[in-house]
Parts: structure tokens; sequence; C-alpha cells
């Protein structure tokens, strides 16, 4: 059985004030509620340091929502593997597709990226999605294929273990339109089985892929009980601690 897991993408909000509070509230929620998944935060880089110390002795989990492939160097405006280590993340979301889409990062950029968060120890939490437009041509299949396959180039069967795949529809993305449950199934199913053909079948079963996409606490129920929907990578609905305990309790 998969344990499931909650991580919220925080995206570019919460000053440290705000991290702050929203920390301190989600874990009052904890206390009274105990979560039978697993809790990531991800927010912004400027509020990692003090969130790991609000965290610490919760059953919160720590996360990025990007790094740069490199060590270290001339790249102002970047931050390392190293970097958010020392921050005290445990995870990092890498290729998310406002990554790709606004600031565009290639699959290969990915790779890289997935590498490197590997190689510091960092899980990485692995977005793939196809475009509205993609999936109204009928190309999801060979998207989400290209994507997972590029995205995990030269990862060993080990490293897989350490790593989260998250299928986020773009069109699904801060839309309010969220894939129905068989359709996002469809795609995790698809996925799993792009990893059992690479890793093998054990592996494949043991991967958590996440889905994305306008989750809220009144359709995560439904799809979190597919057979290979394994938790969820929320953006909007993880901003305030009550409607990302909601989706917490029901996973
Ligand atoms: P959303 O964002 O829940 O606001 O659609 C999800 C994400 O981008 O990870």
């Amino acid at each position: 059985m998969r344990k499931k897991v909650i991580a919220g993408n925080w995206k570019m909000n919460n000053d440290l004030q705000a991290s702050e509070n929203l920390i301190v509230e989600l874990k009052n929620l904890l206390l009274n509620n105990k979560a039978n998944c697993e809790v990531i935060i991800c927010p912004p880089f400027t509020s990692l340091s003090e969130a790991s110390k609000l965290i610490d002795g919760s059953e919160i989990k720590l996360g990025a929502q990007n790094m740069h492939f490199e060590d270290s160097g001339a790249f102002t405006g970047e931050v390392s593997s190293s970097m958010l280590k020392s921050a005290g993340c445990e995870f990092v979301i890498i290729g998310h597709s406002e990554r790709r889409h606004i600031f565009g990062e290639t699959d290969e950029m990915i790779n890289k990226k997935i590498k490197k968060a590997l190689s510091a120890g960092l899980k990485p939490i692995f977005c793939i999605g196809e475009l509205l437009a993609e999936r109204d041509n009928g190309t999801t299949n060979d998207v989400i294929k290209r994507q997972t396959l590029n995205g995990l180039d030269g990862i060993s069967v080990d490293q897989i273990k350490n790593i989260i795949i998250a299928y986020e529809p773009v069109w699904a993305i801060g839309t309010g339109k969220t894939a129905t449950p068989s359709q996002a199934q469809e795609v995790h199913s698809f996925v799993r089985s792009l990893i059992s053909d690479k890793y093998g079948k054990k592996t494949a079963e043991n991967v958590i892929i996440q889905y994305g996409g306008s989750v809220k606490p009144d359709n995560a129920k439904e799809l979190l009980s597919q057979n290979d929907i394994d938790g969820a990578l929320v953006g909007g609905a993880c901003l305030k601690a009550d409607s990302f305990m909601g989706i917490i309790i029901l996973a």
C-alpha cells in the first residue's frame, strides 16, 4: 500500500510573517486531526529557513519550489540544491508547468535538476502535464511519455524510489477546472506503465504519483480514491490552513 502524499505549493505567495502564520495554523490543526498521509509544504525561498524551524517536531515536511542544476557560481537570482538542503528542505518541486511555460524550462534542464537534487539528497517532486491544446488534439499520452522519459533519463532504479511524480494537466492549474477522476486515473495508470517498462513492475507499484490542478476539499475525495492517484499537489487551496487540512484529512 502506498502512503498518500499531500503537498502544498505556495507559489509566489506569503511573506515571512504570513508564512509563519500559515504554518502555525496548520500545525495546530494537525495536532487535533492526525494525518494518515505525508504532509509537505513548499513555501517561497525567503521563508524556507524559518519554516524549517517552525515545523520542527511536527509531521510537516519541507520542500522548495525550484532550484538550479549547477552547484554554485555566476547565476544571479538562482538557488542551489545545497542551499535548499541547508535551509532544511527534504523535497524540491522540479519542472512545474509554470517553470516550463513561463520561464522556458526544457525537459533537458529538468532532467539536470532532478539529477542534481538527488545527488544533494533532496527528493524531487517531478511535474508533468499536457496543455489544453495537446489534450484536444489527442497527444496527451505522447506529451506525458516524452516529459516522463526525458525527465528520468539516466535515473537509476534506486534513484526513482526517491522521486515523486506529479501529474498536473496544465489546463487544470489555477483554473478551477479539474480533470475528472477517470481522466486523471487514465493518465496516472499510463505513467505507472511507463515506470514499469523502464524500472520493472515492483518498482512502479511503489512510486508515488500525485495529481495536481484545482484540487480542493470538495473534489479531493474522489480523485484520491482512484487506484493510481497517490496524493495531491495543491496550489490555491493550500494557502488557507483549513482548506489544506480539508484535503489532508481525506487522504
Ligand atoms: P492549483 O495549483 O491547485 O491552484 O490548481 C496546483 C499546482 O500548480 O501545483
